[in-house]
């Protein structure tokens, strides 16, 4: 029996969202249904919009979706109706990179996450009698159900009954890279410098975990004031304008070099000057949606002599389950306040949320489903 819900389709970047009735396919045996109570909007579902990434349009987006289970495949084991879940990235479970617990790097990420279908290539859901884009990172959560995988939706433990799922929704996307690029991926050492480029969510988030791994001095870069007072209030040491020469800022900060630089912009000068601050076996890491056409230039020399690393990083290497609950762990102790970051919105409000984003008002807009 097909599933009725409202999404919102996106159909480009000259197009609002409009919220309209679709049809979710029955379920395959690994899949899940899930009623959605909220939805982060991250910076990923606008570069799809504008057809940065390789995603069909037009296509129902949203991919840091929480709520609550309504029905299970017949494999299912590890969910069932009534578990309160978040979903994040999906990935195939059996390939070199899923099979070291290195999900993020999947060899068929993009069928699994980008395809606009199931990996096997059918549809997931259908507008007027059509197929619909959807299983947009195994889940389209711009709606009020999504069709999510064992593999990508995560059971919330008890103990954080506590916590409402319109704050836990963004956890499995921007937040999780951020931290995750810090304490998984460059592994920061305790009283060591970096400096994070660009404070929207992912780079709050890595400064939040900067903190939480002792890095000194911590340092925020953005044009946007009102979020370097925020970056400060959550961890950074420093906070500076990119409009006033940063870079000379940090030099004289830290003449050493950085140990680590974090880009979160997908500029590429910014990204080529922060590697130029970074000191001998310092690790620039780059997660920024970037135009598929730019290339990167670094002096091979101080490349090679100093043991600098340039790290892609996706997902913030998260291996799933396991860090989200380690990320809502430090939440519960203090340590990672995102909730300071998050404005909601009605679902209705969709446009209104993602404006607001794109002005710079709003850190991470979570829209609203339905009440848990
Ligand atoms: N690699 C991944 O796994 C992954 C996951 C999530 C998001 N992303 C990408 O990460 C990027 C950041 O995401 P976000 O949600 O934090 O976006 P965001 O737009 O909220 O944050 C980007 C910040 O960069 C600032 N900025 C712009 N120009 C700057 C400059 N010249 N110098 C310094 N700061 C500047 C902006 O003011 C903004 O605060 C996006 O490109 C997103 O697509 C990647
Ligand atoms: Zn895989
Ligand atoms: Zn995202």
């Amino acid at each position: 029996m097909t599933t009725t819900a409202n999404a919102a389709i996106c159909r480009g970047h000259d197009h609002p969202f409009t919220i309209e009735p679709v049809e979710l396919a029955e379920l395959a045996p690994d899949e899940i249904l899930v009623r959605i109570v909220a939805c982060g909007i991250c910076h990923t579902d606008l570069a799809v919009r504008d057809a940065q990434l390789p995603v069909p349009l037009p296509v129902v987006l949203g991919h840091e979706g929480a709520g609550i289970v309504e029905a299970v495949g017949s494999g299912v084991t590890s969910a069932k109706p009534g578990d309160r879940v978040v979903m994040s990235f999906n990935s195939c479970g059996h390939c070199p990179s899923c099979d070291v617990d290195a999900p993020t790097y999947c060899y068929n990420f993009f069928p699994h996450n980008w395809s606009g279908s199931r990996a096997d290539g059918t549809p997931t859901m259908h507008h007027n009698g059509a197929p619909m884009a959807a299983n947009f990172f195994g889940q389209s959560a711009f709606a009020t159900k999504a069709i999510a995988h064992e593999r990508n939706t995560i059971v919330l433990p008890e103990r954080f009954n506590s916590i409402p799922l319109d704050m836990i929704a963004p956890i499995g996307c921007g937040l999780m890279t951020g931290a995750g690029a810090v304490l998984n991926a460059m592994q920061v050492r305790e009283g060591l410098p970096i400096a994070v480029f660009g404070a929207g969510t992912v780079g709050m988030a890595a400064i939040m975990a900067a903190k939480i791994a002792g890095s000194s001095p911590i340092i925020a870069v953005d044009v946007n004031d009102d979020r370097l007072a925020l970056a400060k209030e959550l961890g950074a040491t420093h906070a500076f304008n990119a409009k006033d020469d940063a870079i000379g800022q940090i030099k004289a900060l830290v003449p050493q070099g950085l140990g680590y630089a974090f880009d979160t912009t997908g500029i590429n000068k910014v990204i080529e000057d922060a590697w130029g601050l970074l000191a001998p076996k310092g690790i620039c890491g780059i997660v920024g949606a970037s135009d598929p056409a730019d290339n990167l230039t670094f002096n091979e020399a101080a490349f090679m002599g100093g043991g600098r690393t340039v790290m892609g990083i996706l997902g913030g290497n998260s291996d799933g389950a396991p860090f989200l609950i380690e990320l809502l762990d430090h939440h519960v102790a203090g340590n990672f306040p995102f909730d300071r970051l998050i404005r909601h919105f009605d679902f209705h409000e969709i446009n209104e949320a993602i404006e607001a984003s794109e002005a710079g008002h709003v850190v991470k807009p979570v829209l609203r489903m339905a009440a848990e």
